[in-house]
């Protein structure tokens, strides 16, 4: 961060699977601030899951709503806000973000992404519909087509090897 002045939200973004809805979690309760989670947002707004949307409105119709919650919530001020990994695809949600508060990326290698995703959907049940099928091979092909989508955020932490909590730790001693 640039001054040490309490940012007015705290903005997680990062790849499928780098920790963000955890970490927001604790995060929150930490600071004793609200969490929000945009894909949660989404499901409650759009009474649909997202694997739903995804098949039946398609992946522009998601990232429209997607769009629309993160403008909302980023009106606000106090929020620990958790992200979906492609929230930072398109440019203005890029802007908003940087300008609603301080954007954190959270990041992982493949390695330890690939057993987090498994290991949250063992079935491949298409929780996570961008991984539908070969779930290594998506993440692969995801990761080159993201290769420098996270660059723009304030900070980035590597989660990997690091505990959800370590990371939580870590953020409030900068935020703060
Ligand atoms: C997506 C990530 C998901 C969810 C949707 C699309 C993406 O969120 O928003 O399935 O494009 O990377 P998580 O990053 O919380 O899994």
């Amino acid at each position: 961060m640039s001054e040490r002045a309490t940012p007015k939200n705290i903005i997680l973004v990062g790849f499928m699977g780098t920790g963000k809805s955890t970490v927001s979690r604790l995060l929150a309760e930490r600071l004793g601030w609200k969490r929000i989670d945009t894909d949660e947002e989404i499901v409650r707004q759009a009474e649909k899951a997202i694997p739903d949307i995804f098949a039946q409105d398609g992946e522009t119709v998601f990232r429209d709503w997607e769009s629309r919650v993160l403008n909302e919530v980023l009106g606000g001020s106090g929020h620990v806000v958790a992200t979906g990994g492609g929230a930072v695809l398109r440019e203005e949600n890029r802007r908003r973000m940087l300008a609603g508060g301080w954007v954190v990326a959270l990041a992982a290698d493949r390695e330890t992404l690939l057993k987090r995703v498994i290991d949250a959907d063992p079935e491949g049940t298409g929780a996570r519909p961008l991984l539908k099928g070969d779930a290594a091979e998506r993440i692969d092909h995801l990761l080159r087509t993201r290769r420098h989508a996270y660059d723009f955020a304030h900070a980035t932490v590597d989660t990997s090897g690091r505990s959800p909590l370590e990371v939580a730790e870590l953020l409030v001693r900068w935020a703060l």
